[in-house]
């Protein structure tokens, strides 16, 4: 197996020191499990989510792309089941008063090995009692029992003036966005079953375990789809959706011998199947993205609580039905933490330095090209390139300090490509450019830079 140079520590701090990530509200000390993405991490996110939106809603016809509310009619959240049954089982250290999930403690005291999904709260107890699980902050066996903990952040709205505020739900999940507007997409595009309808947005969940970093975090972006199809088409959906959503993982440069599929053993009652894609992060093997056979459980429940009929009339056949659902859903922070961990390499070289370099995929790397002329009275030749090439690419420029160092900042940030302006840049407008991962350099003509990167980045 492909060995990974990544620990948490290591990701987290360069993540800080170069400007993908910091610490939410970090100068008032922090806030549990927020992070703020910076000038670099924003555009590896947004390379990340395009690359998505692209493979998934771009190149498929039938996928159709919304962006809804975060807000919604809370009767929703009713329909959904996240106000009856969404919930964690929470345990409280009663030394030293922090919250855990005791899904989350066995799985990590077991290393990932046994999952807890499908235990009673009475069976998750017993584990925990029977393998001395203890309580990671400060390492006592002394909880309470299991309790449901719903974790949907709520906020309110005053629509009379008065004191009568309406409870308002920031949304748990993207998918009922989806839902709630399938009829609104059928009609408008006329779009024939079966067709997807997708989005990407921020989801909230009042998390209780510590986070792993963008693991697991309060406030996330989700980028999921749904499949509206007949239900006898709906188990090739969903062998389909694992496989793409494999290939798309694979594309975006996590190796497959990091990659697994997940079967759930336990499945809802309206589901046919459900499976999880598994990713080997520093903290082991957990849960990257899920897809799920819904079977027509969500329409039904949306047609129940808002009275709206959900059927879908078949133009050929005149047959009304209620869509079946596979959804496919994966976290855009949680996919940018498994492909920084995979990126990150330290390669010893020949002169016995390391240097660290993200070997991430140059389509969803943050800049693209560095400009870095070779002494600072180059700086007029170097801005006139630069001004070429940020019409095209994200681009960093450097004049400081040595070149050597400059392109290890480059490295570090994942930068592919480095083009270098020299006194012969000046006498015939040639550049060199040297390639991030073989760390080889050529010579171009500036007019062939653009074509040259572009053919290089492009994300298929
Ligand atoms: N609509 C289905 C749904 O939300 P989920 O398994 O709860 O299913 C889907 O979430 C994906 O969203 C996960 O596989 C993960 O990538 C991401 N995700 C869920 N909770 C998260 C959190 N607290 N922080 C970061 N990402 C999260």
């Amino acid at each position: 197996m492909k060995e990974m140079k990544a620990t948490m520590d290591k990701i987290v701090n360069l993540c800080k020191s170069r400007g993908f990530i910091f610490q939410g509200s970090e100068i008032y000390g922090g806030f549990a499990n927020t992070w703020d993405f910076g000038p670099i991490g924003v555009e590896l996110k947004n390379n990340i989510k395009r690359a998505w939106w692209k493979r998934f809603v771009q190149e498929d016809p039938s996928t159709y792309g919304i962006d809804a509310a975060i807000l919604m009619n809370p009767t929703v959240w009713q329909a959904s089941g996240h106000i009856e049954s969404f919930g964690d089982p929470k345990m409280d250290c009663k030394n030293c008063k922090t919250r855990h999930r005791a899904d989350t403690l066995i799985e990590n005291h077991s290393k990932g090995k046994v999952s807890a999904e499908g235990m009673s709260n009475e069976e998750m107890e017993k584990y925990i009692e029977e393998h001395d699980v203890r309580c990671p902050v400060c390492g006592k066996r002394d909880f309470t029992p299991i309790r449901k903990f719903n974790p949907m952040f709520t906020t309110s709205r005053d629509m009379t003036g008065e004191a009568s505020n309406e409870v308002v739900y920031l949304r748990p999940e993207t998918c009922q966005g989806e839902y709630v507007n399938f009829l609104n997409v059928q009609r408008s595009t006329r779009a024939k079953v079966p067709f997807a309808i997708a989005q990407i947005g921020k989801s909230f969940r009042n998390e209780i375990t510590p986070g792993n970093f963008l693991f697991r975090t309060i406030e996330f972006e989700q980028m999921e789809l749904q499949k509206f199809c007949k239900d006898e088409d709906s188990m090739n959906y969903y062998n389909e959706y694992k496989e793409k959503a494999l290939q798309f993982v694979k594309d975006l440069g996590l190796d497959c011998e990091h990659l697994r599929f997940h079967d759930h053993d336990k499945l809802a009652h309206y589901a046919k199947a459900a499976c999880d894609i598994q990713f080997l992060f520093p903290i082991g093997w957990q849960e990257l993205n899920g897809i799920h056979h819904r079977g027509t459980w969500d329409l039904s429940r949306h047609q129940e609580f808002s009275g709206k009929n959900m059927n879908y009339l078949d133009p050929v056949t005149n047959e009304k039905f209620i869509p079946t659902v596979i959804e496919y859903s994966i976290g855009a922070d949680r996919l940018t933490l498994a492909l920084l961990c995979e990126a990150y390499d330290e390669e010893v070289l020949d002169n016995g330095e390391t240097r660290v370099v993200m070997h991430l995929n140059p389509s969803i790397a943050p800049y693209k090209v560095a400009v870095l002329p070779l002494q600072k009275n180059l700086s007029d030749k170097a801005k006139d390139v630069l001004n070429i090439l940020n019409k095209e690419f994200m681009c960093d420029y450097d004049e400081a300090g040595s070149i050597g160092k400059r392109y290890r900042r480059q490295d570090e940030i994942g930068t592919p490509f480095a083009v270098t302006i020299d006194f012969d840049t000046l006498e015939n407008n040639t550049v060199t450019i040297r390639d991030r991962d073989s760390m080889e350099q050529i010579r171009l003509g500036i007019d062939e830079l653009v074509d040259y990167i572009q053919k290089r980045i492009k994300f298929n």
